[in-house]
């Protein structure tokens, strides 16, 4: 490797250079945003910054220390051009580069061709130019790359067809190209490719047959073809040509024909994924030499007759023990549901009507069986699945009871039973079910009423939808214990009494659903804490008392359904009332007043003044110092959700809200860690499930806050690899109206350098297995955290000095690359040869952590 970088020093340093150079430019953009929006928290204007010309003064400085352009790579870079049209791609000249190995630029943000010349580079083991931006055709010359083990392409732009010549690459182990545009055909000539394992071209545009040269690479592993449109049928001895393989990976293709019966024969498979295509109706495939199956997914693939034949084939899986995902759903499979999904150690007995048995299916942790036409009840057996975590029996004809075992899963996540014909109270033991997210029990014939343990499950975040059945009685006060839920539907069923007020706990939901019951009473003023209402219905009940005002004040409720109740009074005039379409409260007895087009009569005034006065004033004085705060709230909110908009990169609006859901309500599960200013959570934030670190600063802590700007001054600055990115800020109020700050940052998979080298000391992260680095690691991470500071000291626009460098503040990404992190206590240098700049300092004491601070520091 050392031999390698010198090579490349040595020949031709320059261009190393320019394709970092080029890299930060191009990651400029999205880091300006991050920057600028920073600064519109701190109030702080850019203009003095002068965005571009750092750029440019960054890379004259770079031109400047190039000794040697052999190649004249830098000719360009004078001010006749702008300098954003500098030279900078992976050049040409690269192909000189006759003596490289490996050439790895995965992760960038390099753009336009691939060239050519790299297939002078001849002795290349592996090429790597993953997710980038790379467009164009694959150069049909890199087939001349005989030495090449592994060509990884994934997520980038190219299109065009894979050309023939790759057929030549005769040491090709790997070969992927997942997630590109590529079309045409699969060259028949990459059957050739005698030593290739892995093959995988998901998310292309990639048509016609598979050749069948391709099913005689007898080395192959995995052919990942998902997500393209490709047709024919699988060869009838697919199973005895390709006896290696583990993932089969074919889903949602046009390919039609059976699935072969050789597959038995393919005794190393783990993954067979063919959902969503259109197979012959028929499995008549014995899965029962697979017994290293984990995955079998069929679904959508136009499988079953609707007979009660059809689910035969799962007979076969019992020798599947290590079976975890089976995924049926929306086929057309007919049949009583299997009757025993149990762990029958003895041999499985099969009987009149009870044509399936999973048997040894105790491992299964996905079953998804829903959109079939299965019949018949759930059997109580089926509690014996205890490792269950997602199970879809929805949108079937499944009957009867649910079983009460089903609270012996207690693993369980998702529960899908919707819109069948299940009967008889909903089991309280679901109660035990302490990791579910989801429930739908919707659209059966559920009576009795709500178990408080059930409606109490605290975990359940996304969705509980009980709605059309015949639910009666009050609903449980325990209700108050969903904090996190997003999703409540209740409607259509037949729950009297009041609204619990502790709904009002339920402070993250978006959309709540109790229409068409038989609610009654006022509603509750508690919920003026839903303050992420989307969506509320409370419509066809017999609420009375007037339209709650605090609706007015929720900033995202877009729908509310009032109507069919008896509601009087005043209809309110702003938030969500200014527009008719969101509101819905016809047929109320007495509503007055609302936006004309509403055409209600007016309110008379109140009569019985004189008596009411003092309370009316008191409770007036109440609503205007609480409206006037809430307003406060709202126009800070509103002003800084604004800024936090404009904070954004293109991956869009990181609201408290996204916060909240990214990390399951700051769950004490996803704390990463706590600090003097406050905690840091892992998240994924949606939809792209970006894993993000979130350090939420501590309000009380008045430190925080300016730690908080500091941060924001600081990172606004700079950008270096070595330094950990930040991707939004996000400054708001919560829910309960107090302030909130958060810095977003990349996640770093490995954790802080402190936790390698003292993994005991650190709380709450449990390491598996001890950790050591090895003495290149070490090397590593000391040059990459150099590199850092002197970015820091050296060439940024003004020298920022850290002030607290201590391995805790030292974060490894997933390939061990060093980051430079928590800037809460840096200084900014104002001119290079000035004293330190003071303000950020005038409070006496330590600055830094003890240990490590500088001994300037202990002033
Ligand atoms: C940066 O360069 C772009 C492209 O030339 C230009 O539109 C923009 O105005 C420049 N911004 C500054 C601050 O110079
Ligand atoms: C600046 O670069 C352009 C483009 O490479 C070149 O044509 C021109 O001669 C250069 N000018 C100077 C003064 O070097
Ligand atoms: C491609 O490489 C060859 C030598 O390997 C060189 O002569 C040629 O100039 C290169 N082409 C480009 C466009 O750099
Ligand atoms: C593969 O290489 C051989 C000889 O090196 C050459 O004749 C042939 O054209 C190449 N095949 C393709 C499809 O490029
Ligand atoms: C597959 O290999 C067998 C024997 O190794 C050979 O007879 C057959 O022609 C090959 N099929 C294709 C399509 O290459
Ligand atoms: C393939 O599997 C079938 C059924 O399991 C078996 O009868 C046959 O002998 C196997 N063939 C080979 C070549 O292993
Ligand atoms: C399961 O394995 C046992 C023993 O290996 C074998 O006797 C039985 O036939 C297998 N079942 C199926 C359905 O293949
Ligand atoms: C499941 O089967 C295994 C072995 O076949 C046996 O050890 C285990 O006790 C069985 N579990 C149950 C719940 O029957
Ligand atoms: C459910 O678990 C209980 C103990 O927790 C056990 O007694 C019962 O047999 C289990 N039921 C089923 C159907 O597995
Ligand atoms: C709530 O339930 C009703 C009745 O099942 C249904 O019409 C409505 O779409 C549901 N709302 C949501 C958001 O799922
Ligand atoms: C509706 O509520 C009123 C009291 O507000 C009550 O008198 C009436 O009986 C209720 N109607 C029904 C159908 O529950």
């Amino acid at each position: 490797m050392f031999k390698l970088l010198r090579e490349l020093r040595s020949l031709v340093s320059s261009i190393a250079i320019i394709v970092c150079v080029c890299m930060s430019l191009l990651n400029q953009a999205s880091q300006k945003t991050a920057l600028v929006a920073a600064a519109t928290t701190t109030t702080i204007t850019t203009a003095t910054l002068g965005g571009n010309g750092t750029d440019y003064l960054a890379l004259l400085s770079i031109k400047a220390q190039i000794t040697n352009d052999p190649m004249l790579v830098t000719s360009s870079w004078n001010d006749s051009l702008h300098f954003c049209l500098w030279e900078g791609e992976i050049p040409h000249e690269m192909g000189s580069l006759f003596r490289l190995q490996v050439l790895n630029l995965t992760h960038n943000l390099l753009e336009g061709q691939i060239p050519a010349n790299l297939s002078s580079c001849n002795n290349l083991r592996r090429l790597s130019l993953g997710y980038n931006k790379f467009i164009g055709n694959l150069p049909i010359e890199l087939g001349s790359l005989n030495q090449l083990v592994h060509l990884y392409m994934n997520s980038n732009n190219l299109s065009g067809a894979i050309p023939p010549s790759f057929g030549n690459l005769s040491s090709l182990k790997l070969f992927s190209i997942s997630e590109n545009m590529l079309e045409g055909s699969i060259p028949n000539s990459l059957g050739s490719l005698k030593s290739l394992r892995y093959l995988s071209f998901i998310s292309n545009k990639i048509s016609g047959m598979i050749p069948p040269s391709i099913y005689n690479i007898s080395s192959l592993t995995a052919l990942e073809a998902r997500v393209n449109l490709l047709e024919g049928s699988l060869p009838q001895n697919l199973g005895l040509t390709l006896p290696n393989i583990k993932r089969l990976n074919l889903g949602k293709n046009h390919l039609s024909g059976s699935i072969p019966l050789s597959i038995a024969n393919a005794s190393k498979l783990e993954h067979l994924i063919l959902s969503a295509n259109k197979l012959y109706p028929r499995v008549a495939v014995n899965f029962g030499n697979l017994k290293n199956l984990l995955w079998l997914s069929l679904f959508e693939d136009g499988l079953g007759t609707g007979d009660a034949n059809d689910l035969n084939f799962i007979l076969t899986l019992v020798n599947c023990s290590k079976l975890r995902i089976l995924s049926l759903d929306a086929n057309n499979f007919g049949g009583v549901l299997p009757n025993s999904l149990v762990n029958l150690s003895t041999q499985h007995h099969i009987s009149g009507n009870i044509p399936v048995d999973f048997g040894n299916l105790v491992s299964l942790n996905a079953v998804d069986m829903s959109y079939n036409r299965l019949t018949g009840t759930i059997p109580t057996s089926i509690g014996k699945l205890h490792k269950i975590q997602e199970l879809g029996f929805g949108k079937n004809k499944l009957s009867g009871e649910i079983p009460s075992s089903i609270g012996n899963w207690t693993l369980a996540n998702q529960l899908w039973l919707e819109e069948n014909d299940f009967q008889g109270n909903i089991p309280s033991s679901l109660g035990n079910c302490i990791d579910l997210i989801l429930l739908h029990l919707y659209g059966n014939n559920l009576s009795g009423s709500i178990p408080r343990e059930v409606i109490g499950i605290s975990s359940l975040s996304k969705s509980l939808d009980l709605s059309r059945n015949s639910l009666t009685g009050p609903i449980p006060p325990e209700v108050g214990s969903l904090k996190t839920l997003v999703e409540l539907n209740l409607s259509y069923n037949k729950l009297s009494g009041k609204i619990p007020s502790s709904l009002g706990s339920c402070n993250t939901l978006e959309y709540l659903f109790l229409d068409n019951n038989s609610l009654g009473g006022a509603i509750p003023q508690s919920l003026s804490s839903l303050k992420a209402i989307e969506e509320l219905g409370l419509s066809h009940n017999n609420l009375s008392g007037e339209i709650p005002i605090f609706f007015e004040k929720f900033p995202f409720l877009r729908n509310l359904n009032l109507s069919f109740n008896n509601l009087e009074g005043e209809v309110p005039v702003k938030g969500v009332f200014q527009n008719a379409s969101a509101i819905s409260i016809s047929r109320n007895n007495k509503l007055c007043g609302g936006i004309p087009v509403l055409q209600l009569p007016t309110c008379a005034p109140k009569k019985p003044r004189k008596l009411i006065i003092p309370i009316v004033f008191g409770v007036l004085g109440i609503i205007l110092a609480s409206s006037i705060l809430i307003l406060c709230c709202l126009r800070k909110m509103r002003k800084q959700s604004l800024v936090a908009s404009s904070l954004m990169d293109s991956s869009g609006n990181i609201s408290y809200r996204d916060l909240l859901k990214a990390t399951n309500g700051f769950s004490s599960d996803n704390l990463i860690g706590t600090g003097s200013f406050g905690s840091v959570y892992k998240g994924i934030l949606h939809p792209n499930e970006k894993t993000i670190a979130v350090k939420v600063l501590d309000q009380q802590n008045v430190g925080a806050s300016k730690s908080f700007l500091a941060e924001c001054k600081t990172l606004r600055n700079i950008k270096h690899r070595n330094l950990i990115k930040i991707i939004s800020v996000c400054a708001s109020v919560d829910f309960q109206g107090n302030d909130f700050k958060a810095l977003i940052y990349e996640f770093m998979e490995n954790g802080s350098l402190e936790s390698w080298l003292h993994p005991v000391s650190q709380t709450g992260t449990t390491h598996k297995q001890p950790k050591s680095l090895n003495l290149l690691q070490r090397l590593g991470i000391a040059i990459d955290v150099a590199s850092a500071l002197d970015y820091l000291h050296n060439h940024c626009h003004v020298p920022i000095i850290h002030c607290d460098i201590k391995p805790s503040n030292i974060l490894l990404d997933s390939d061990m690359t060093a980051h430079v992190g928590d800037f809460g206590l840096a200084r900014l240098l104002q001119n290079r040869n000035n004293e330190v700049s003071h303000s950020q300092n005038s409070s006496v004491g330590i600055k830094g952590t003890i240990g490590y601070a500088a001994p300037g520091n202990l002033q």
